[in-house]
């Protein structure tokens, strides 16, 4: 029986782990916190797929309309098989109890989202993402109970067993124990979503800090499109981070407005027509930074009832963590880091250019190209594990066993160098540090000399942070990770300095053009303690 270990217990993790149980693979998944807790919990307005083409939608449709949003750098072929995947995907959640909002004539309903030809957004409310964890969650546990599956908890990632090119299982740092630990895997499959906390607060978990993928990099592990970075353009700031004011108030017709000489200027509608405030995100974002004003959004004109029942989540956020009441007043919102459309690099069945490693959810990169359009990312969570499931299942080379004790005891010797009995630096501050050099150094805008201060301040980072101890009593898991994450920063800024035009999510204020010599991914590896960039000009792994 092929052994899969799923590292990232959301919804990517949660459908590799359904779908491979389903084809009779052993898994174990294993994750730092349960589900309940995975950022995919915090998705809120919806999940993409066409259900019917009697409003004139296509899945033809649904492609192009993710391949432009994303700037056509996101390969065809995957994008093609996403699309055509949703329809059942939807199917296949309501059978396993995601309850979808309906309409009147009682099918699940759909609404508008930006970037969108058409109303195709099926939704729970505005708390899709939880619903959709919990039916996972569910079926997940029907399969521990068959013995198929095995749920682990407080363990963290720590870095991949790989041995000429091929990858045997992990090693995890157990928390409980407080000690390294193998993981023995025919296949190894990453689902540790995004990096959201090297930027400090955004609308994401600080649990998704990237360690994984900075680990990975440094093991050999091709990243894509690291600085193709999602600002959400409606986020409403409080004490603990940037409150996702879902792409649904504006889908249900909430309009972007500042105010000048006392009148409102909806300035997205005067720019782009009825559907301005539904432009894709980046676009959004863009134009409500360079207005230099308060933006506020009203959706007050749709009336209390509507509202809770439309977008009850939004609602009840706004009232507790701000105190406003959405019926009646505006909401002010301000754009904020919101996901990573770059990560590590995986062909179309989700494999990574080492064997039997997968990385599927948004810690891969594939579907969104330079931009992601609302809803297209809890489909390629789910889709990409269903993709990963199947590849693993049909793959017919031959699965052998490595002997990495050795490597375990060093990696042992090594952490304990790192550890003082007390606190000699508190490694909260890094992260703070290199959140304030990202924020100022990589936003919305962004600029040669500013990209070249940000690798310098992080190269000072990763100049001192090898030296430092770490007291081991609190937040064991910090302690080694924060050079993984400085790694990611620094492949973030290094591909946001090499691609010398705006396209997307990234803009250069120096390169303002798109330009076609540069339509590819962008590919980096870390060769020889070097971090070497390209383009991937022959579509190696675009197709
Ligand atoms: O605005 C939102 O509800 C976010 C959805 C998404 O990122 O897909």
């Amino acid at each position: 029986m092929k052994k899969v270990c799923i590292v990232g217990s959301g919804i990517a993790g949660l459908s590799c782990a359904i779908e491979c149980a389903e084809r009779g693979m052993e898994v174990i998944l294993v994750s730092p916190f349960p589900s309940e807790r995975a950022q995919s919990v915090l998705a809120a307005g919806g999940i993409n797929a066409v259900l019917s083409s009697e409003g004139g939608d296509s899945i033809e449709s649904h492609i192009e309309d993710t391949l432009k949003g994303g700037c056509y750098i996101a390969g065809k072929e995957s994008v093609k098989g996403l699309c055509e995947d949703a329809p059942e995907i939807i199917k296949k959640l309501e059978k396993l109890g995601t309850v979808f909002s309906t309409g009147e004539n009682g099918k699940i309903a759909q609404r508008a989202f930006g970037g969108q030809s058409y109303n195709r957004t099926c939704y729970c409310g505005s708390a899709t993402g939880k619903q959709i964890v919990t039916a996972l969650v569910m079926e997940c546990r029907r399969y521990e109970g068959l013995g198929l599956i095995q749920r682990r908890l407080w363990t963290d990632f720590y870095k991949a067993l790989i041995k000429d090119g091929k990858c045997y299982g992990s090693v995890f740092f157990n928390e409980a124990r407080m000690d390294l630990e193998i993981i023995y895997a025919d296949y190894l499959v990453m689902a540790t979503g995004g990096q959201n906390a090297l930027f400090g607060k955004t609308t994401g978990s600080t649990l998704c800090d990237g360690y994984a993928q900075g680990r990975l990099f440094l093991q050999g592990v091709e990243l894509k499109n690291a600085e193709f970075i999602q600002y959400h353009p409606t986020t409403l700031e409080t004490q603990q981070k940037m409150l996702l004011v879902s792409e649904a108030v504006r889908g249900e017709g909430g309009r972007l407005y500042y105010v000048e000489d006392g009148k409102r200027v909806y300035f997205m509608e005067d720019l782009y027509g009825e559907k301005g405030n539904l432009m894709p995100r980046d676009i959004v974002s863009r134009t409500m930074e360079r207005t230099g004003k308060e933006i506020y959004l009203d959706i007050t004109f749709l009336g209390k009832k509507e509202i809770l029942k439309r977008i009850p989540e939004v609602y009840d956020l706004c009232l507790k963590y701000r105190g406003i009441d959405i019926s009646r007043e505006s909401i002010p919102v301000s754009p904020s880091v919101h996901f990573f459309m770059g990560g590590i690099a995986v062909r179309n069945n989700h494999e990574t250019n080492i064997k039997n490693l997968y990385a599927i959810g948004e810690c891969a990169s594939i579907y969104h190209g330079a931009n992601r359009l609302g809803g297209n990312s809890l489909l390629a969570a789910v889709h990409g594990g269903r993709v990963a499931a199947e590849s693993i299942s049909e793959d017919k080379s031959e699965t052998d066993v490595k002997n990495f004790e050795k490597d375990l005891e060093e990696e042992r010797r090594k952490l304990s160098t790192r550890w003082a009995s007390e606190s000699e630096f508190p490694v909260v501050y890094l992260e703070d540090l290199v959140a304030e050099t990202l924020k100022e150094d990589l936003g919305i805008v962004r600029d040669e000399e500013r990209l070249l201060n940000g690798l310098k301040d992080v190269d000072y980072y990763l100049s001192v942070v090898e030296k430092l101890k770490y007291d081991k009593s609190e937040m064991p898991y910090l302690g080694f990770s924060v050079t993984g994450i400085l790694t990611l920063a620094k492949v973030a800024l290094t591909c946001a300095l090499f691609r010398k035009e705006s396209r997307g999510a990234h803009y250069r204020s120096d390169y303002p053009e798109t330009k076609e010599e540069w339509q590819a991914a962008t590919i980096i590896s870390y060769d020889d303690g070097k971090f070497n960039v390209r383009l991937d000009s022959e579509n190696v792994y675009e197709s």
